[in-house]
């Protein structure tokens, strides 16, 4: 059986294109593969707890922290870590908010990058633990970043190829609408070209 977790992120709600590119990928790769296991996950309706020095500290210590609001959290941020673990594929809707993510998004992925866990330090550096898992993100944003000069702003598409490339992903696709605020014309041209890099994507 194979498992995908499907997140959102986006604030826009129905309004939302990166909540649609996400959806048409889940519902492509269901298509051809009917078994496929899906948990979906809003990021935007529940943010996951920021990280606190006391959540941090509980966290490395291993054990179970006095406070119940922080125990709360931590059996909530352990769930978003085993969730993402046991998923085979990931597809996340990911649009640019001032040339970055979400901070909701950007709080999921804290929930992620867990020393011991996702990755480990060892003499040559970081060495990510997290093995043949599939990372698919529907990239929204209302420019233009696939060139230089203005791809150096770019801290959204290129900040998630980090965080999963370093914590061990190898599979990492990017499914792109851009410049969706530059007029009609250029929305629909951005639309049209990422249903066309939905539908060439491998099947689960
Ligand atoms: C709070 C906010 C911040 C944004 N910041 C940027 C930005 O820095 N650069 C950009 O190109 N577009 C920016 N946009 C435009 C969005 O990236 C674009 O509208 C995208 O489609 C949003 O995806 P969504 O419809 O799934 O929310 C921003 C939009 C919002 C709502």
């Amino acid at each position: 059986m194979t498992r995908l977790l499907h997140i959102d992120s986006s604030i826009l709600g129905e309004q939302s294109l990166s909540r649609r590119l996400s959806a048409d990928i889940v519902a492509k790769l269901r298509g051809e593969n009917p078994g496929l296991e899906v948990v979906y996950r809003d990021v935007a309706a529940t943010p996951p707890p920021h990280l606190s020095g006391a959540y941090f500290a509980a966290r490395a210590g291993g054990e179970a922290p006095f406070d119940q609001s922080l125990r709360d959290d931590l059996a909530r941020g352990e769930r978003l870590l085993d969730e993402f673990l046991s998923a085979d594929i990931v597809v996340i809707g990911a649009p640019m908010y001032n040339f970055s993510v979400p901070a909701q998004l950007k709080s999921w992925i804290d929930h992620l990058v867990v020393l011991g866990k996702t990755f480990a330090y060892t003499a040559n550096g970081i060495e990510g633990l997290v093995h043949g898992k599939r990372v698919i993100v529907a990239s929204t944003r209302g420019g233009i970043y696939n060139a230089a000069p203005r791809e150096a702003h770019d801290h959204q598409e290129a900040y998630l190829r980090s965080v999963f490339v370093n914590i061990g992903v190898k599979d990492f696709e990017v499914v792109r609408a851009e410049g969706i605020g530059l007029g009609e014309a250029q929305k629909n041209e951005a639309v049209e070209t990422a249903r066309r890099g939905i539908s060439a994507l491998r099947a689960a």
